[in-house]
C-alpha cells in the first residue's frame, strides 16, 4: 500500500508596503528564509496593505508601495507556482476572521501590545485609529486563517505571535478544536539587524539614513556603509553587547557568504574598521545589485504583476474559505445553501 501523503508543514508570513523597498534587515531577518522554505514548505506570503492603512496614508504612494513590494518579494526570488505570494485585501477572509477574533480577544490584552503602546504615543492617543489597536488582531487573522504551522519572523514580532497564540487556543477552548496553534520561528543568527548609524536600534525605514534599501543605488549604499557607526575600540571581534556596530557589520557579511563567524574574524587579524565597512558595502551591494534590477524589470509590466497577485489570491482563497467557513460554523452563525 502507497503510504499516506503527508502534507509539509505550513507557513505564513507578511510583510508591510509601507516604504518605497524593503531593507536589509526584513531580508536577512525574514524574507531570506521565506525563500528558503518555499521549497520545504507549503508557504503562504502576504503583502499586508490592509495593515498599511492604520497609520496616516497617501492612497497614490499605497497603491504604488504595493506593488514594488510585491515585485521585490518575486526579485528576491519567490515562485508564485512553489508558494502562494498575494496581497492582503484581495482576500477577504482576513478581516472576517479578524472581526470573530476581536471578539475574543480583552481590552485589556490588546491595550498591552507595546507597538500600539510605541505608535500610539508618538502621534498622541486622540489621533491613533481604533485600526492600530486592532493590528495584532488582524495580524494573528493573516496567521489563523491558514491553519499555518509556524511563522517565520524577525524578534520585533515576537509579542503579536504570542497573541495569536493565545487567541488561537482561546477560541479552540471556547468553541471546540477549529484552529492550529502556530510556532513563530526566528532565524537565530540574524533575526536583528541593526541600524548603520545607530546600532543601538533596529534598522527601520523611519531611520533612512542608517538603513540600507535594496532599491538604493550601489553609490548610496556605498556611502551609508563607510559611515556606519562602530564603536571608539580598533579590535575586530563579534560581540553584540559590547560592540553593536562592528558586530552588526560582520552579521551581514555572515549572512549573505555563508562563511562561519569564526573564519570570517579571524580574516581581519591586524586590519581596521576601514576595511571591514569596505568589504561590507562590497558583499552587501553585489548581494543587492540583482535584486534592484529585477524590480525595475518587474515594474515595466505592472498588468503582469497584477495578474500574478490574483493567481495568488485565489489559490489563498481556496484555503482561507474553508478555515472561515469552520470558524463560523464553530461560533454558531447560520450557514446558507450555495456558501
Ligand atoms: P514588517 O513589515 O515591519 O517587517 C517584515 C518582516 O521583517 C522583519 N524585520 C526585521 N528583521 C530583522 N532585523 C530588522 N531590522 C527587521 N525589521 C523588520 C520583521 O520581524 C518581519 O518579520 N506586523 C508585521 C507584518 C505582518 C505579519 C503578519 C507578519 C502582518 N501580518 C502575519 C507575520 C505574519 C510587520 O509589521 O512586519
Amino acid at each position: 500500500m502507497p503510504a499516506p501523503a503527508v502534507r509539509p508543514a505550513r507557513v505564513l508570513s507578511g510583510i508591510q508596503p509601507t516604504a518605497d523597498s524593503f531593507h536589509i534587515g526584513n531580508h536577512l531577518g525574514a524574507l531570506r528564509e521565506w525563500v528558503r522554505m518555499q521549497d520545504t514548505h507549503d508557504a503562504y506570503y502576504v503583502v499586508v496593505d490592509q495593515h498599511a492603512i492604520t497609520v496616516d496614508h497617501d492612497p497614490a504612494l499605497l497603491r504604488q508601495r504595493t506593488l514594488v513590494s510585491f515585485a521585490q518579494l518575486l526579485a528576491i526570488g519567490l515562485d508564485p507556482e512553489r508558494c502562494t505570494v498575494f496581497v492582503q485585501s484581495h482576500v477577504p477572509e482576513h478581516s472576517q476572521l479578524a472581526w470573530v477574533l476581536e471578539c475574543q480577544t480583552g481590552f485589556g490584552e490588546a491595550s498591552r501590545m507595546t507597538q500600539f503602546k510605541d505608535k500610539s504615543q508618538k502621534g498622541g492617543a486622540d489621533r491613533s485609529t481604533v485600526g492600530l489597536f486592532t493590528y495584532p488582531i488582524l495580524q494573528a487573522a493573516d496567521i489563523l486563517i491558514y491553519q499555518a504551522d509556524a511563522v517565520p519572523v524577525g524578534e520585533d514580532q515576537r509579542q503579536h505571535l504570542e497573541l495569536t497564540r493565545d487567541l488561537a487556543s482561546r477560541f479552540n477552548t471556547n468553541f471546540g478544536d477549529t484552529l492550529t496553534v502556530p510556532q513563530a520561528m526566528f532565524v537565530k543568527e540574524t533575526a536583528k539587524i541593526v541600524d548603520l548609524a545607530d546600532p543601538t536600534s533596529k534598522m527601520s525605514k523611519s531611520s533612512p539614513s542608517g538603513c540600507a534599501f535594496l532599491l538604493d543605488s550601489d553609490a548610496v549604499l556605498a556611502k551609508k556603509f563607510k559611515s556606519a557607526v562602530t564603536d571608539s575600540e580598533r579590535e575586530i571581534r563579534f560581540d553584540p553587547a559590547e560592540k553593536p556596530g562592528v558586530s552588526n557589520l560582520l552579521t551581514m557579511q555572515q549572512a549573505i557568504t555563508g562563511v562561519t563567524m569564526e573564519s570570517l574574524v579571524a580574516g581581519y587579524e591586524g586590519r581596521g574598521y576601514g576595511d571591514l565597512k569596505a568589504d561590507t558595502a562590497e558583499v552587501v551591494i553585489s548581494f543587492i545589485r540583482p535584486i534592484r534590477e529585477r524590480v525595475v524589470e518587474l515594474m515595466e509590466h505592472p498588468d503582469e504583476l497584477r495578474r500574478l497577485m490574483g493567481h495568488g489570491a485565489a489559490k489563498a482563497r481556496e484555503t482561507a474559505r474553508h478555515t472561515l467557513a469552520a470558524v463560523y460554523d464553530a461560533v454558531g452563525f447560520v450557514a446558507i445553501p450555495g456558501e
